[in-house]
């Protein structure tokens, strides 16, 4: 078929032209939109970031207050996905649930599946921005028994979703400057990463004019995984059993270097960044703030700052270009916001959910063709087929 070579992961093969957001692996560096990812957390709002991200620029006030109206109006979701919440044990995991609430989100908005037009794109990505916080809300509150409501749309967007979260009945919540700015931050570096594997899904899915939401149903279950956005889940629980293990953090380094052992150091690593993750580096110094402003004691801290000192000195990492990636202080951070460690690949989700979104618009307008790779076949040559009766 003309298919002589491939590259498994992709590792070497541009799948676009993007606008969006440039990564420079070597150099440690991530912009969106040309803006500098230091600058963004540092000065930015998430739903400005989310912004930019899809339309292109920073938005004037008036802008993005419309957004932010537009949004707020639709953010209602239809009593009857409750059913479907219903149905599902308290034990799921919420991936699971967020990703077959976003697919039937569909059928109660089926206007959102045929956009041919900028207009019909915008009113469907205004919808999901604002019920997909609820969703996961949601999700969230289904798993601790907890009533399904919403929030209060006078808050800012991430304000509202901690709101929409945490809740109690009297409707206190823990409204604290710095859990809101630590949550707006780990939002804006998780926004987007250029073709990752659950953007290149959404990308992908969306190519055969697939409508929005199921494409970003797609792409959350792209993000499940622990290779990919599951490793901030998979780094607490690492750090977890080292400590119950009695914080030797020598012995797992050497079973990370095993190449007998499946253990992998969750966290380490990253398919484009070979000098440092510059996400990581933000959050690391975000978490030492975050834990010392709400005076939490992580013990876990300890051991992720000894690993990283030990992973960054042992030759099996230096040679390999290791380093912590965006998920190794992540989920020390939720951790002290009162996330629990089930909602944390959720929570990327949440933040992911406008770099999809500006992914999914601009192959959309680029009329890019349906995404379809090739392959070299390497399974039998023609054969006489045996009857059922002679096998
Ligand atoms: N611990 C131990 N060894 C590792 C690790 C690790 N975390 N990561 C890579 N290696 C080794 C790997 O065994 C291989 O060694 P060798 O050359 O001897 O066979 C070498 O380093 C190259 O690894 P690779 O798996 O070929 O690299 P990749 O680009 O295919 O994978 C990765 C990148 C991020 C999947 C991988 O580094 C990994 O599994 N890391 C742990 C999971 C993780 O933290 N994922 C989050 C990534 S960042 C956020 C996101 O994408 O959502």
């Amino acid at each position: 078929n003309g298919i002589t070579t491939i590259d498994p992961g992709y590792k070497n093969t541009g799948s676009c032209e993007s606008a969006i957001t440039f990564l420079n692996g070597e150099k440690g560096v991530l912009r969106y939109r040309g803006y500098a990812i230091e600058d963004l957390a540092e000065q930015a709002e998430f739903l400005e970031v989310a912004y930019l991200l899809i339309f292109g620029k920073l938005p004037s006030k008036t802008e993005l207050d419309k957004f932010h109206d537009d949004i707020k109006e639709h953010s209602h979701v239809d009593e009857d996905l409750k059913k479907i919440l219903d149905g599902f044990p308290k034990s799921a995991h919420p991936m699971g649930v967020l990703s077959s609430l976003t697919s039937a989100l569909v059928a109660f908005n089926p206007s959102s599946v045929n956009v041919d037009s900028e207009e019909d794109m915008y009113n469907a990505i205004v919808r999901i921005l604002a019920k997909f916080p609820v969703l996961t809300a949601w999700a969230y509150r289904k798993r601790v028994g907890r009533p399904l409501d919403y929030g209060d749309d006078s808050l800012g967007y991430v304000d509202n979703f901690l709101k929409m979260m945490f809740k109690k009945p009297n409707g206190e919540y823990n409204s604290n400057k710095t859990v809101v700015d630590a949550l707006d931050k780990l939002l804006i570096l998780h926004a987007d990463h250029e073709q990752n594997c659950s953007t290149s899904t959404v990308r992908m899915v969306g190519s055969a004019h697939t409508g929005l939401f199921a494409s970003l149903s797609a792409g959350i279950n792209a993000l499940w995984g622990p290779l990919h956005g599951g490793a901030n889940q998979a780094v607490i629980e690492m750090l977890e059993k080292i400590k119950e293990d009695g914080g030797d953090t020598h012995k797992f380094m050497q079973k990370a270097k095993d190449k007998n052992d499946p253990f992998r150091l969750m966290g380490f690593g990253h398919r484009v960044y070979k000098n440092f993750d510059p996400r990581a580096k933000i959050i690391k110094k975000s978490a030492d703030e975050v834990l010392a402003d709400l005076g939490v004691q992580d013990p876990v801290l300890d051991i992720a700052k000894g690993l990283e000192k030990e992973a960054l000195e042992d030759s099996y990492f230096v040679d390999r270009k290791l380093y912590p990636n965006v998920d190794f202080y992540s989920g020390i951070i939720y951790r002290a916001l009162g996330i629990p460690v089930e909602m944390f690949t959720a929570m990327f989700a949440l933040g992911r959910l406008p770099g999809w979104i500006a992914q999914w618009r601009e192959m959309r307008l680029r009329k890019e063709p349906i995404g379809r790779p090739r392959q070299v076949y390497i399974g039998e040559t023609l054969r006489d087929f045996t009857p059922l009766k002679d096998r």
